[in-house]
């Protein structure tokens, strides 16, 4: 099969459940190019690369920086750059011109912003100019500082309106997915039934058109604080800190290197 397209993952809608990962690097991205349909290049890379403490610092640069990076390790899978804090929100033109440079820049093939109806306009604008977007509704971690901490979305039946509102908004523009994440399970299926794309879920339940995580997340390397919908399905810390330690007592014993890591002298 040829790479993943934009179209390819809008048609998948009911179908076989789609799998996606974030990737930041080029060796990642390499490694999970064929297992996963498509990967997001998440403005999370602030939190789990950089150290920062909310995606809110993360610049245009940076999602370029990283983009280029995983778009050189990925040959089929489909390539999504989040477009970060501050580079959409303005206007339609503003987050169209982010959009475009973000694409030449690296060569990816859709971006992914957060909002529902209030990103319509700005959702169709792109879209109808050649711009594949991938929504973002439910909890929506750039607006942190407004909801004042991450929390569960769809808890209260208000709010509930409101992300299936955001969701249908997002279908209706022309986005040819959308996130859900931090969403309760009867809310994420409703949209799932109701809105004509594929809803990828993080912490949205199994009922979702597909799912997403953060790779740090699913490799256990990250800090101690999960969120209660991730899956570690490997402790990559503690394996790093084993072979770390391992390397540390071979120095100080001058086991490494040994005679098979040494240049010779060649006789004669
Ligand atoms: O930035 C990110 O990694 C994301 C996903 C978790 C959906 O937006
Ligand atoms: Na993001």
């Amino acid at each position: 099969a040829g790479p993943v397209t934009v179209p390819a993952i809008r048609a998948r809608k009911g179908g076989t459940p789609i799998v996606s990962l974030t990737a930041y690097d080029y060796p990642t991205a390499q490694a999970i190019d064929d297992l996963v349909d498509f990967i997001l290049v998440g403005d999370s890379l602030g939190m789990v690369v950089h150290g920062l403490p909310t995606t809110q610092g993360v610049t245009l640069e940076m999602m370029a920086m990283h983009g280029k990076a995983v778009m050189r390790g990925a040959k089929r899978a489909l390539v999504v750059v989040d477009m970060p804090f501050g580079s959409y929100e303005e206007s339609p033109e503003a987050a169209i011109r982010n959009a475009m440079w973000l694409m030449r820049e690296t060569g990816c093939s859709a971006v992914k912003l957060e909002g529902g109806t209030e990103m319509e306009r700005t959702i169709r604008f792109m879209t109808e100019r050649g711009v594949p977007v991938l929504a973002h509704v439910g909890l929506m971690p750039q607006k942190v500082a407004m909801m004042g901490g991450f929390r569960t979305q769809g808890r209260n039946t208000e709010l509930a309106d409101k992300v299936m509102r955001d969701a249908e908004a997002v279908s209706a523009a022309g986005a040819f997915a959308t996130v859900i994440e931090g969403t309760v399970e009867p809310l994420a299926r409703e949209i799932t039934e109701k809105i004509a794309i594929p809803t990828i879920g993080i912490g949205a339940s199994p009922a979702c058109d597909g799912q997403i995580l953060v790779i740090n997340d699913l490799l256990g390397l990250a800090s101690d604080y999960m969120p209660k919908f991730v899956k570690r399905y490997a402790e990559t810390s503690a394996t790093i800190r084993e072979a770390v330690s391992a390397y540390g007592e071979d120095v100080r014993a001058r086991r490494f290197p040994g005679p098979e890591h040494c240049f010779g002298v060649k006789k004669g």
